[in-house]
């Protein structure tokens, strides 16, 4: 259903300036606003006319409800509206491509750290979408974006339910790239541990390079996820820890109700071997930094549930100077509690140690905004600042 959307045409208050792509639901283009020429941004033309005032309420409802989801790695919707009566959605623009792109180019898997990383940003946007009760149901590399900062934007969030409400027959299109799709889905079943499964495809591509399951066509795609085993990660890549993989499978299970109750609860499971639980009595472990999971993380037990032993261990990482697993600390203690100032400090500081001063910033932001009153933020944003502002001199 391509419409003829042309270069130059005025969408709202922006003019289409290039179209990026299109997907199963619609086309995107990038914008530029009619006044404000740097604010760019994205827009979605989706692949349908909604005629009745009575689809257009239903279609802005679901729009005015997904504009609330504010997080830093969920792509914010701007404004939405219908061109004619094609409805549109306004994104900020991604300038850093998909993830999918991301793994495209790659000719190895990714360092661990940012593997871990990556996971732990995604998970967060849904832990927190989930709390908000809003499941996204179309999880996959190519609905993960990346800002300037290469940081994580989930995008398209919930625009299956916003036109499977709006219109029955759009259901037959939801479908779209299944490679990520969980066994109850082909059945049209959906709730939050439909996300988990994604997520959990997700986590077992990024660590194997490979995909859980392979078939031709989307009947053959989905008997696989609904019968088939998929083959441990550990076949793939044996320094993939024991715990890691166990948990992996677990999201995985064909039953929702046999993988883990919430996203938190896998992420916890999933980066448990990589932060060691008794950082007083060993200095031994460390981080991989490139491509490889060391042996030596093998078979480690969860030992820290809470996000104050998270915090601590952090800390006490900081302290010995072990910055990537402050970081894997600090991000888990934030994804237990998205609103703890002083996990975003940490994050802060770890960051800061690797000079990633502009992520560092981010960091330090949030911290204030969750607690204005803590100094430590403040003097951590203005050692970022200088740096910054240093580098640019150079
Ligand atoms: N806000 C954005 N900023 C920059 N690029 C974007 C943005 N949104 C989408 N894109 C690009 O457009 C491509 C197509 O996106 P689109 O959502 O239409 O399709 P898809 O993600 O492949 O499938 P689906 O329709 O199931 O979401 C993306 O892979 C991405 O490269
Ligand atoms: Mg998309």
């Amino acid at each position: 259903m391509e419409t003829s959307t042309q270069i130059g045409q005025i969408i709202g208050n922006y003019r289409i300036t290039e179209r990026i792509s299109g997907g199963s639901f619609g086309s995107v283009y990038r914008a530029e606003h009619i006044h404000l020429k740097r604010r760019i941004v994205a827009i979605k033309l989706l692949h349908t006319h909604l005629e009745s005032s009575t689809e257009q309420k239903y279609f802005t409802q679901e729009a005015h409800f997904l504009a609330q989801l504010e997080h830093p790695h969920i792509l914010p919707l701007l404004d939405f509206g219908f061109s004619e009566s094609q409805p549109y959605l306004i994104t900020r623009y991604a300038p850093g491509g998909s993830l999918r792109h991301l793994l495209r180019q790659q000719k190895q898997i990714l360092p661990l750290t940012q593997t871990l990383s990556l996971l732990q940003q995604i998970g967060q946007a849904l832990q927190y979408a989930h709390d908000q009760q809003i499941i996204h149901r179309d999880l996959k590399p190519e609905n993960i974006l990346f800002n300037e900062r290469k940081e994580a934007l989930l995008a398209d969030f919930g625009i299956a339910i916003m036109l499977s409400t709006v219109n029955s027959k759009h259901i037959a299109d939801v479908s779209g790239t299944p490679s990520c799709m969980a066994p109850e889905q082909f059945q049209g079943v959906i709730s939050k541990q439909s996300d988990q499964y994604a997520l959990a495809c997700i986590a077992y591509e990024l660590l194997t390079g490979h995909v859980p399951f392979t078939a031709p066509g989307i009947f053959a795609l989905g008997f696989q996820h609904l019968t088939a085993t998929p083959v441990p990660l550990r076949e793939h890549n044996q320094q993939i820890p024991l715990a890691t993989e166990t948990a992996i499978l677990q999201a995985l299970a064909k039953q929702r109700a046999d993988r883990y109750p919430n996203i938190s609860a896998f992420l916890a499971a999933l980066c448990e071997p990589f932060v060691q639980p008794t950082i007083r009595q060993s200095t031994a472990i460390h981080l991989p930094v490139a491509g490889t999971i060391e042996p030596s993380f093998q078979g480690r037990q969860t030992a820290k549930e809470t996000k104050q032993q998270w915090i601590d261990e952090g800390k006490n990482f900081l302290e010995v100077k072990r910055y990537e697993e402050a970081l894997v600390a600090f991000e888990q203690a934030i994804a237990l509690d998205p609103h703890d100032a002083v996990a975003f400090n940490g994050k802060g500081d770890a960051l800061s140690n690797f000079q990633r001063y502009e992520e560092a910033l981010v960091a330090y932001n949030q911290a204030i905004a969750l607690d204005p009153n803590d100094p430590a933020a403040y003097t951590g944003k203005g050692l970022a600042l200088e740096q910054l502002q240093r580098t640019k001199r150079l």
